[in-house]
Parts: structure tokens; C-alpha cells; sequence
């Protein structure tokens, strides 16, 4: 199977809910969603998709949104892709952020539970580290639950590091956050990280295409 990343649509909003609602307590209104992926200014929202058949080297109308990881992906996975995008790629997981000032803050991301452990939550995470490259972020931050440790290796390993608590965050049941944030993004180390990461990441998802 071949998984790919494309920007998060209006008609994908239902499928996005319903990784939401497997995942996730509290959902966001259509309408928060409706809201986040018009306001290109300052958020970037992504699904994961599934297909049976190669995905398309180009995303009209958003392509050029797509000058970072995915066209690498495109590249690296499906050098001779030029196909028509496949009737059939169902959501399997999506994610976003935003932008404040110079940091991104990711709000989002969470895979269908029967898909889990295939590589998609890290490539959403390393899309959503593109898109904040492509936002002009210096650093990302995130808050996780304190009991989430799936979450927080997956974080973990693209370089966000503890750094603080917020307490009775979560509404539901109150439970702390444990806030994290990568080291600035643009250094070197991090750039390097980031590109071996991608290495395997692209390797594991050709392996499994
Ligand atoms: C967190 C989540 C997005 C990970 O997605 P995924 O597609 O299953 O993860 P991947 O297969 O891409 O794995 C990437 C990394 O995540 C971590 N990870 C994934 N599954 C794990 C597991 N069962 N146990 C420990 N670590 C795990 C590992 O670091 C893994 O890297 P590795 O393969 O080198 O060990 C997914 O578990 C999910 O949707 N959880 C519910 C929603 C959620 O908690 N979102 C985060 C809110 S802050």
C-alpha cells in the first residue's frame, strides 16, 4: 500500500472526525476545522491518505503548497509516477498546526487506529515539521498527555524535549500536559536529524509500497 500526504479538504472533514472520534475526547466542530484550513495565513492541515495504486506527482489545487516533503516523497518513493489520483484513497490520519509569531504550535495529529504502527503518524509529524518550515517558524511546541508515551516517543524522536507541565489541561479528565518543544529548527543539528529521519522514514514506506 502507499501512503501519502496532501492538504486537508473541506469534504475530508467527516473522515477526519471519524479518526477524531477513535482518538480523541473532546472533537473539534466542523466548522473549527472549516475555519483552521481556510485561514492559509497562519495553519497548515494535512491528511494521510491509503491507496492501493501510486498517488499522483501532482496535488491541484494546492500543489504548490507541496514544495517540501511531498514532492521529495513523490520523488524518492514514486520516480516514475504520473498517474491520475486513485478513486479509492481513504483518510487514515491528519494533522496540523499553526503559526504564533515565530513558533508553531501543532494542535493535531492522530492515525485511524487499524493503521497504526505503519509509519503515518511520522509522516504526518515530518510533513507538519516541513510546514513550519514553510511557515517561517524558528521552533515547534506541542502539549501531550502525561500518560500519552506513544505520542511523546513519536515527538521524542524528531527532537522536541519536555519542558514543563501545564496542570488539569485536559477537560475531560484532568490530566496534566506535558509541554515539549524541538530545539530551533533552522540549526544545523536539527536539519541533519531531520534528513536521516526522513531517510528511513522514506525507506520503511518504499519498502512497504
Ligand atoms: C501517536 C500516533 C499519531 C502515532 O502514529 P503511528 O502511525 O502509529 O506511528 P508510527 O508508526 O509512525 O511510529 C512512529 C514512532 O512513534 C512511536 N510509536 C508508535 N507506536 C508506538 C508504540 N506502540 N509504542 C511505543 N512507541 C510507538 C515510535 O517512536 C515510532 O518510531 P519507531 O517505529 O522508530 O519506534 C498514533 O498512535 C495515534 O493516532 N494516537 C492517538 C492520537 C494521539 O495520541 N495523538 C497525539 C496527541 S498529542
Amino acid at each position: 500500500m502507499y501512503y501519502f500526504v496532501e492538504p486537508m479538504a473541506e469534504d475530508d472533514i467527516p473522515h477526519v472526525q471519524a479518526i477524531e472520534s477513535e482518538s480523541f475526547s473532546t472533537p473539534w466542530s466542523a466548522n473549527t476545522y472549516r475555519r483552521e484550513i481556510r485561514n492559509t495565513q497562519s495553519c497548515r492541515y494535512s491528511v494521510a491518505r491509503v491507496s492501493a495504486a501510486p498517488p499522483p506527482a501532482r496535488l491541484a489545487p494546492h500543489g504548490a503548497r507541496w514544495a517540501g516533503l511531498f514532492s521529495q516523497l513523490v520523488g524518492v518513493i514514486f520516480p516514475q509516477t504520473e498517474v491520475a489520483l486513485p478513486s479509492e484513497t481513504p483518510v487514515v490520519g491528519y494533522g496540523g498546526l499553526w503559526l504564533t509569531v515565530d513558533e508553531a504550535h501543532i494542535t493535531a495529529i492522530a492515525v485511524d487506529p487499524r493503521q497504526r504502527g505503519k509509519g503515518i503518524g511520522e509522516l504526518l509529524l515530518s510533513t507538519l515539521v516541513d510546514h513550519a518550515y514553510e511557515l517561517g517558524a524558528l521552533q515547534i511546541t506541542l502539549e501531550v498527555r502525561v500518560s500519552n508515551l506513544v505520542a511523546q516517543r513519536l515527538y521524542v524522536k524528531y527532537g522536541f524535549q519536555p519542558a514543563g507541565t501545564r496542570k488539569r489541561y485536559y477537560t475531560d479528565n484532568g490530566e496534566d500536559a506535558l509541554i515539549m518543544w524541538t530545539d530551533p529548527i533552522n540549526a544545523p543539528e536539527y536539519k541533519t536529524r531531520l534528513a536521516e529521519l526522513r531517510r528511513h522514514l522514506f525507506a520503511r514506506l518504499r519498502q512497504q509500497a
